[in-house]
């Protein structure tokens, strides 16, 4: 008996959904204050962007509120905080990073449900690296007379602190943990679309007993983010966000003597020679620009390829993406989530209606979205010019623009064409290449024959309108502190 086999790409997965059970939502969250809940006079409810639902009621701080929180975290400054042995600091990072580890699956739950990012990535990156983020640090909070050598480090004071919702709860890790380790007290501010997962932290706080106003959450929109900036007794800001917000901090704080560090936006190339292995650096290309929608301060935004292997490299990149599975964030197979919020969407909307209209060619493979929540297919545009939008601005969204060159000269030039410079990728097999290209790149991080590889010691940040200031590594603890010598 022979039966009838499906036609080669009509297989389809089952559903394989994560449960929600493991997070128990409160209905509402004040604000984390001197170790309290605060309740605030001013609400708003945040919700899930796949399908549009209402996850909790959430604060939306004043600068009274924000006050608050800045005289706590003052208060544990200049109380215990600052006083502990260096090696009894450490020891509460380490408990939060293994807090983390064994809280893992609920705050890899909750990020995609807030956040709509495929649960694949924040169980498998997301969630390990903020974990290793605090490991990283509480590993140097007891070092840092050797880490900066003759040079008397001492913590800069109140960090004030303002994260975007691409990486909610990694971006908190990131911020919080070398301002910690370093002696500081923290303000944190979360994105408004993305509260969740850093007041499911407040928790692991509680659990691993940090004095209280050492950390302070407070949540809410631009206003709660700019009473932040403006407050006097703040020591020292770092942002990662807009290029817009980030050039209007620095204007603020201009001339006050406060300590900056801008984590803005991107237009990363990535570099494709006609010696690199072809499919691996499909799956890079893949990796670099719908990782997480594109959501990513340094996606792979721009595909520079040598024009001998334009026509097979893209024949390969629509094949792989009409594999690409878009859909619920909480199942296991998905592998791009929804658009982070309403007004996101508008804006990748927005510039692929340019894109067309300025003449690039569209390619969407065949995929049916869901019709509650905010959704874009993946999308590749080729014949696209320099001077196009899409070439120029930051999409933050699934969209990957496609340019060609022809020598290395030219790859450089095109790729630090851009007022960007946070990273960059270059495949080829040859290492002189890679070198000399890497020497040349104006962008932060290079990475080499891979694409949004992060770890907690390797420094990351921009050049140019990318910001300035590093994250990660001995080179980000150093704005957390200061030096007598
Ligand atoms: P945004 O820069 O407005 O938001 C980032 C954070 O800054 C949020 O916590 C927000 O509440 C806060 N904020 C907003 N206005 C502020 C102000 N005046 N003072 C202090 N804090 C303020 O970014 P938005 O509007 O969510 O996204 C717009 C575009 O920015 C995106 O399409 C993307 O291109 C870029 N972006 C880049 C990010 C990155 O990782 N580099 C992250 C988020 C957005
Ligand atoms: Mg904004």
């Amino acid at each position: 008996m022979t039966e009838e086999l499906a036609p080669l790409g009509a297989f389809e997965y089952a559903a394989a959904p994560e449960s929600r059970a493991i997070v128990s939502l409160e209905d509402g969250y004040g604000l984390y204050v001197g170790g309290k809940w605060l309740s605030p006079a001013e609400t708003y409810t945040t919700i899930s962007p796949a399908d549009e639902e209402p996850l909790a009621v959430v604060g939306q701080a004043s600068a009274e509120d924000v006050d608050a929180a800045v005289g706590a975290a003052r208060g544990a400054f200049e109380g215990e905080w600052s006083a502990l042995r260096p090696a009894e600091r450490a020891k509460y990072l380490f408990r939060i990073a293994r807090l983390l580890q064994e809280r893992a699956r609920e705050f890899a739950v909750l990020e995609s449900l807030n956040g709509g990012k495929p649960i694949k990535e924040s169980r498998d990156v997301d969630l390990p690296l903020a974990a290793a983020h605090f490991f990283y640090y509480a590993g140097w909070a007891d070092k840092l007379d050797y880490a900066f050598p003759n040079r008397a480090p001492k913590p800069v004071g109140v960090a004030g602190q303002i994260i975007p919702w691409n990486f909610p709860l990694l971006m908190l890790a990131w911020k919080i943990a070398p301002a910690l380790a370093a002696g500081n007290t923290v303000v944190l501010k979360p994105a408004e679309t993305t509260p969740l997962t850093a007041l499911l932290f407040c928790d692991v706080l509680r659990q691993a007993e940090l004095p209280p106003g050492v950390v302070n959450i407070v949540t809410g929109d631009g206003r709660t983010g700019a009473a932040l900036v403006s407050h006097e007794d703040v020591d020292k800001i770092a942002f990662t966000g807009s290029t817009e917000v980030g050039k209007a901090i620095q204007r603020e704080l201009a001339g006050k003597g406060k300590g900056l560090t801008l984590e803005l936006g991107g237009k990363a190339a990535n570099i494709v020679f006609d010696d690199a292995p072809l499919d691996q650096a499909v799956e890079g290309i893949v990796n670099g620009i719908y990782f997480n929608q594109g959501h990513v301060c340094c996606a792979g935004s721009r595909l520079l390829v040598q024009e001998s292997i334009q026509q097979p490299l893209i024949e390969k990149l629509k094949r792989r993406l009409s594999t690409l599975r878009v859909g619920d964030p909480l199942d296991k197979n998905t592998d791009v989530g929804a658009i982070n919020s309403a007004a996101q969407l508008q804006k990748i909307e927005e510039l692929v209606a340019a894109g067309e209209q300025e003449g690039a060619e569209i390619y969407q493979p065949p995929c049916r979205l869901p019709e509650r929540g905010y959704w874009f297919a993946p999308t590749v545009f080729t014949e696209v010019a320099q001077s196009h939008r899409i070439a120029q601005e930051e999409i933050f969204g699934p969209v990957l623009s496609v340019l060609t060159f022809r020598t290395p000269e030219e790859a450089l030039e095109k790729a630090n064409n851009t007022a960007y410079g946070l990273s960059a990728g270059v495949w080829t097999e040859k290492g002189s290449r890679i070198l000399w290209m890497a020497q040349r790149l104006r962008a932060g991080v290079v990475w080499a024959n891979t694409f949004n590889r992060f770890d907690p010691t390797s420094p990351f940040g921009g050049y140019k309108e990318s910001g300035f200031g590093r994250e990660g590594g001995l080179h980000g603890l150093e704005p957390y502190l200061h030096f007598d010598a």
